[in-house]
């Protein structure tokens, strides 16, 4: 019988790969202001508590095998809030930058910056070079804050600048495919996010790594940023190790 010489293996389920480990981890970190709000405090505190868990967050990831961390801090479309609210953060950015920096060089944090940060004002722009000067060096984890960042207008600037570069003659459209965009996106050198964990409840991308997210695994949660922390991580990772990622194949 043909059947009875089939070898044992073909009898037990092709073993599934496991995604595995998270190179890349991108967070939205959104619920600061419903965390204050819950608790009768301003929202500007809910944005100091998100900072705490932001620092909680850098803390765990190199040791959980992360090696970039990008954080949707601001984006283009948080300029639609008030003022107070705006200043309030730009401020907080400026006192992280200045207070924590010393401390994430000797953890081995690399601090990289993505958005039209030609659009920040002049106090946090300032603050962000001095930053990322200061920890060019680090090579244990790049925390990479995404700061006026809006994933179209990084799509439209870089298609700017490719225009230009065809414009001036030094390049053929023809040359443009998918790699060459993608090194003129604001994280060009970086690998794609395998993980973008959203806090708060929300289900939606809000115009963050539009590019870069077309294959990433998403996982939501209702915990508010502020709330937010290692054993949250840990949940996040498990959860990712167990998906199958397919990229469109059989897997
Ligand atoms: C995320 O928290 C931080 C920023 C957008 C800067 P939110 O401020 O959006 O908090 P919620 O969504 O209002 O609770
Ligand atoms: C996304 O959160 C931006 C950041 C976390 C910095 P938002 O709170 O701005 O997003 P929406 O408005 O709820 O989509
Ligand atoms: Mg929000």
């Amino acid at each position: 019988m043909p059947l009875a010489n089939k070898p044992a293996e073909a009898a037990r389920p092709a073993a599934r790969s496991s995604a595995g480990r998270v190179r890349h981890l991108a967070i939205i970190m959104d619920g600061n202001g419903r965390w204050a709000e819950r608790r009768g405090l301003p929202r500007v505190e809910g944005h100091r508590a998100g900072i705490e868990a932001l620092r909680r967050v850098v803390e765990a990831a190199p040791g959980l095998g992360i090696e970039v961390l990008t954080v949707y801090a601001f984006s283009t479309e948080n300029w639609r809030r008030p003022k107070a609210e705006v200043d309030a953060l730009m401020g907080l950015l400026v006192e992280f930058l200045h207070a924590e920096t010393p401390a994430l060089k000797a953890q081995g944090v690399r601090i990289q910056a993505i958005g039209d940060l030609a659009g920040l004002p002049p106090q946090p722009r300032a603050a962000l070079a001095w930053a990322m000067a200061e920890t060019r060096e680090q090579k244990r984890l790049v925390l990479n804050l995404a700061l006026n960042y809006g994933g179209r207008s990084e799509i439209v600037r870089a298609a700017r600048k490719l225009a230009r570069e065809v414009a001036a003659g030094r390049l053929d459209p023809e040359a443009i495919d998918e790699d060459r965009f993608a090194a003129a996106l604001d994280t060009a050198g970086l690998p794609e996010p395998d993980l973008l964990i959203r806090a708060s409840g929300e289900e939606r991308l809000s115009n963050f790594l539009l590019w870069q997210c077309a294959y990433t695994e998403f996982w939501l949660t209702s915990t508010l940023w502020p709330d937010f922390d290692r054993s949250d991580l840990e949940m996040a990772l498990d959860a990712y190790a167990n998906r199958q990622r397919r990229y469109g194949g059989l897997g």
